[in-house]
């Protein structure tokens, strides 16, 4: 050992004792006739003290260090004068009798402090330094310490770790593959798993019952703070079992990392479907750190389903808006009735922004005093206002905002609405956990582009088996045994139980478009094994950067993996995707338009 101990441990109950640290210099500084210099490795920062009086030479050279040098020092453990409460070390320095260094260091291009100088770009670009901060150190451990827990809590469960291969078939479901192309058989390719979805279902034929891997996934899609092209997923799947025992088992592990890392007890889950996210949030991944639900004035869905009609409250004044509208929804900001012309015009533009995309934005105000003032007076007496107010349970001092037209356009705006008014009103506060299941996703979703059916989770979750029937009247009212785990409106994780039975996944393929041949040629292996004895089976996968990044309190991903890639997909550290040579591409046996 080159040392003897680290610069993180060393406390008053060492004074005296003749030690050997090594580390990089954080920074250097001098004091009269002292020079203090700070080191520091990966468990914390030891300062060394050279005095000009007793060792002139060695504190002379102790001067010469600069930033980021690795040094080894020897020395005495000596009480501080000037203590520093913030620091474990902060009661004691090292009085140093020699040191040597063993290796120089070029200036960084940040320095490597908590809140430092460097970009983004910067950072990334250096991210071995980048990687030496604090934060960023603190984020992997983290990190480790998560799939520590993990590992354990399914070990416990029975789940046996089992690594699928990351060279596989390409498959036309889902986001775009990344390909690799295989120099012993020309002209073909394999594809990186987006998932290991069809292996661990074959391990569930193999009989392996409770399968896990924390596993890297390829997705060739575009990026966002919580995308990454390769990521992590604690993979999992079970046999028999029902869609309950999944949530349970899954909701069980969520509970154990909360308690065990941040110390959370955590309550039962909240559970909703997802005909209800969208109707009471318009997402099908709610924010619940705050309530402030939907309340519709109008609902074409409200009206159809005969549960009475809600068009009375809206439609015959002459207010095009609403009379034409399919929905009209709003929801109640409490307390904010006083929110001044200035502020309401930022909302207004805010819902009109292009990405939001609603035409405008009407607002009750119900003025402390009682009285009602509406953006819409003119079409709408105080009576009809009222009617209004009471059915958002709205009281003196709130403030309702109201968007009308297509229902799922006008739903989805609202979200953003909510989500913006909630972060205005502190309501998002990234210290709070709010997990939900939501349940019973549809099976399909259409696509206006290439008129098909889409599967909405993948093509082998399973119908709920009382909507079977619906598959040939009206396939898109099926829904799925099909879940998500949504915390703070981020969605951690998603599964489904399984299609078992050889003819429902034909009959699944059919739905999806692709002729017996086409399935077959795909997914013929899955099927093949289905014949062989598959057992009733499910799973579920967690997003494990996004569970990292939600336990650190960061909306970013990127922090929590060692090198990741920018938003373009590069990595600028290692500059790649890049060319490769004429001779690779041969072997490849590639044609490709160099640049
Ligand atoms: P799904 O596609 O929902 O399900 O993925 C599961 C979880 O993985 C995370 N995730 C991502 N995280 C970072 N970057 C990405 N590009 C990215 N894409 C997905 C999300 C998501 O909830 N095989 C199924 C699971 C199953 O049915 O068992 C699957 O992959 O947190």
């Amino acid at each position: 050992m080159l040392r003897t101990h680290n610069c993180g441990e060393l406390t008053i109950k060492n004074i005296d004792k003749e030690v050997t640290l090594c580390g990089w210099v954080q920074r250097t500084r001098e004091l009269g006739g002292m020079t203090f210099v700070d080191l520091r490795d990966r468990y914390g920062i030891t300062q060394l003290v050279f005095n000009m009086d007793t060792n002139a030479g060695l504190c002379e050279q102790a001067r010469q260090l600069g930033r980021e040098y690795v040094i080894s020092v020897k020395g005495t453990v000596t009480e501080r004068s000037n203590k520093n409460a913030k620091m474990s070390t902060g009661d004691i320095e090292i009085t140093v009798n020699s040191f040597e260094i063993l290796n120089e260091a070029k200036l960084p291009p940040f320095t490597i402090e908590d809140n430092t100088d460097g970009g983004d770009e910067l950072r990334m670009k250096y991210r071995y330094l980048d990687l030496r901060r604090n934060p960023v150190r603190n984020n992997l451990e983290l990190r480790h310490q998560l799939a520590m827990e993990t590992r354990n809590y399914l070990s416990k469960l029975k789940f046996i770790e089992v690594e699928t291969p990351y060279l596989i078939r390409s498959t036309p479901e889902g986001a775009r593959d990344f390909v690799v192309p295989s120099r012993m058989n020309p002209g073909e390719f394999y594809a990186l798993p987006q998932s290991p979805q069809q292996y661990k279902q074959l391990l569930m034929v193999a009989g392996y019952d409770r399968y896990f891997q924390i596993v890297r996934c390829f997705r060739d899609e575009d990026l966002r703070a919580d995308r990454q092209p390769e990521f992590t997923q604690i993979d999992c799947e079970m046999s028999f079992i029902t869609q309950e025992d999944i949530l349970n088992t899954f909701e069980g592990l969520t509970k154990q990392l909360f308690k065990s890392i941040k110390g959370i007890r955590m309550d039962k889950f909240t559970r909703i479907s997802y005909a209800d996210a969208m109707k009471y949030y318009g997402s099908d991944k709610p924010d619940i750190r705050f309530d402030m639900r939907f309340v519709e004035l109008k609902s074409i869905e409200a009206d159809a389903a005969s549960q009475g009609s809600l068009f009375h409250l809206t439609n015959g004044k002459d207010f095009k808006l609403f009379d034409e509208a399919e929905i009209v929804v709003g929801i109640n900001a409490k307390g904010c009735s006083e929110y001044t012309r200035k502020q309401l015009d930022e909302l207004t533009d805010f819902v009109k922004k292009p990405q939001i995309g609603a035409g405008g934005l009407i607002y009750v105000r119900y003025n402390p005093d009682g009285t009602l003032k509406s953006s819409v007076d003119k079409f709408y007496t105080a009576d009809d206002i009222k009617l209004w107010a009471e059915k958002f349970n709205a009281e003196p001092g709130d403030l309702i905002l109201i968007l009308a037209g297509k229902t799922e356009k006008t739903q989805k705006a609202l979200n953003e609405l909510r989500l913006e008014m909630g972060s205005r009103l502190g309501l998002r506060t990234n210290d709070t956990f709010a997990p939900l299941w939501v349940i019973d996703f549809p099976l399909f979703e259409w696509d206006e582009e290439t008129n098909r059916f889409y599967a909405k989770h993948h093509p082998f979750t399973s119908p709920k088996p009382e909507d079977i029937p619906m598959l040939d009247t009206n396939p898109i009212d099926v829904r799925a045994n099909a879940y998500d785990l949504v915390i703070n409106g981020v969605e951690i994780g998603g599964g489904s139980i399984r299609i078992f039975n050889k003819d429902l996944q034909k009959k699944m393929f059919t739905m999806l478009g692709f002729s017996d041949e086409e399935a077959q040629a795909q997914f013929g292996f899955l099927m093949n094994a289905f014949e062989f004895g598959a057992p009733p089976h499910g799973g579920i996968a967690f997003g494990f950067d996004r569970l990292c990044s939600m336990f650190g309190g960061s909306e970013s991903i990127k922090d929590f993996i060692a090198f990741p890639k920018n938003n373009s997909g590069r990595d600028i550290m290692s500059d790649s995707p890049s060319t490769i040579s004429k001779e690779q591409l041969k072997e490849l046996s590639l044609k490709v338009n160099v640049k």
